[in-house]
């Protein structure tokens, strides 16, 4: 046992998961597809302590570390109960977490910091090599279901096939090589947003068209899944920006409703569809938040990158892409 740093990516869902049959455990009404990045990523250390209890820190940029939220420590010290249990250990951990992008802005900061996290804890109890299909379902127990994607690298479906707690875990359709594929995150929002995904999932049911969202899946999973496989982003583009819409039509019409979206978001969904009309391949997706995830190709990325860092709205831009998923050779936080 010795003290492991990883670095896991935020992945951005083509299709959304959003309402749960088990919250806690991350059990999703559907199943969903997402690219792995590569730039947005979360670091953590883990360490086993001689004490009684753990400790969780948040690492600073300049070196220093700070005192996480007290909702933050209980999520993190939960999952480790989880991976306690699952190891049969009664070891503790100090824990220092740091992301390099806004934290809980719709960017899934909870994706890459729980895989992360689970993944560095593995690896601080001697487990690393445990198989993906594990990790995955380790990662989902956090309570962030796309935590159990961030786990593996290009493009990635969870679950794919069985809807038990053993089964539920997710699968890699294609590795990164397979599509390079680019996402220019257009951030209009740093904050962290004011409705938690959790309670999206939560409260997504009591939408009226929540139903309708649940028979037109099945016909757009497919769909997907043949425009990853064919490569083919014209293909694919329409459905993943109609299936963003989707989830935010159901965020806004929840009881009570969500507005995840802020002017900002508007203006780059403007953007996106004049780009197009230029004949730049470009779709845009948000997940819950305001920030927007324009979906491109290699070729069309600089114009893409340019046009929307100059807009008003938008404080900066992140070049994002698809990538291999957690790295180990990492250098240690602490
Ligand atoms: O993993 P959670 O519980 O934070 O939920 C993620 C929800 C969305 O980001 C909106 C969709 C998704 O599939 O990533």
């Amino acid at each position: 046992m010795s003290k492991t740093t990883v670095s896991a990516p935020a992945n951005i869902a083509f299709i959304k998961y959003w309402g749960a049959r088990d919250l806690d455990r991350a059990m999703p009404m559907n199943p969903s597809i997402s690219m792995t990045l590569t730039e947005c990523v979360s670091h953590c250390t883990v360490e086993v302590l001689d004490g009684e209890h753990d400790e969780v820190w948040l690492s600073e940029p300049d070196g220093n570390f700070g005192q996480p939220t007290s909702a933050f420590v209980r999520r993190v010290v939960q999952q480790l109960d989880n991976l306690r249990a699952w190891a049969g250990s009664r070891e503790h951990f100090r824990v220092a977490t740091r992301n390099n992008f806004p934290s809980s802005a719709g960017l899934a900061s909870s994706a890459s910091g729980f895989s992360a996290l689970t993944l560095a804890t593995l690896g601080a109890l001697g487990k690393r090599n445990t198989p993906p299909e594990e990790l995955s379902r380790l990662a989902r127990l956090s309570g962030s279901g796309s935590a159990a994607r961030s786990v593996l690298g290009g493009y990635v479906e969870w679950p794919a096939g069985g809807t038990t707690q053993e089964s539920c875990h997710a699968v890699q359709l294609a590795p990164a090589s397979h599509w390079d594929l680019r996402d220019v995150i257009a951030v209009v929002e740093i904050g962290a947003k004011t409705v938690s995904s959790r309670e999206g999932h939560q409260r997504a049911p009591t939408s009226p068209y929540y139903g309708k969202r649940l028979e037109l899946l099945p016909r757009r999973l497919e769909a997907v899944r043949a425009a990853i496989e064919a490569a083919d982003l014209a293909r694919l583009g329409p459905i993943l920006e109609e299936e963003a819409v989707d989830l935010h039509l159901i965020a806004m019409s929840s009881h009570p409703p969500i507005f995840y979206w802020s002017p900002g978001t508007i203006a780059v969904l403007r953007a996106v569809r004049e780009l197009r009309q230029e004949g730049l391949h470009a779709w845009a997706t948000m997940d819950a938040g305001a920030n927007v995830h324009v979906i491109c190709d290699p070729e069309s990325e600089d114009e893409i990158a340019d046009r929307l860092a100059a807009l008003p709205a938008v404080g900066y831009v992140i070049r994002d892409g698809a990538g291999d998923g957690p790295d180990d050779e990492t250098p240690h936080l602490f």
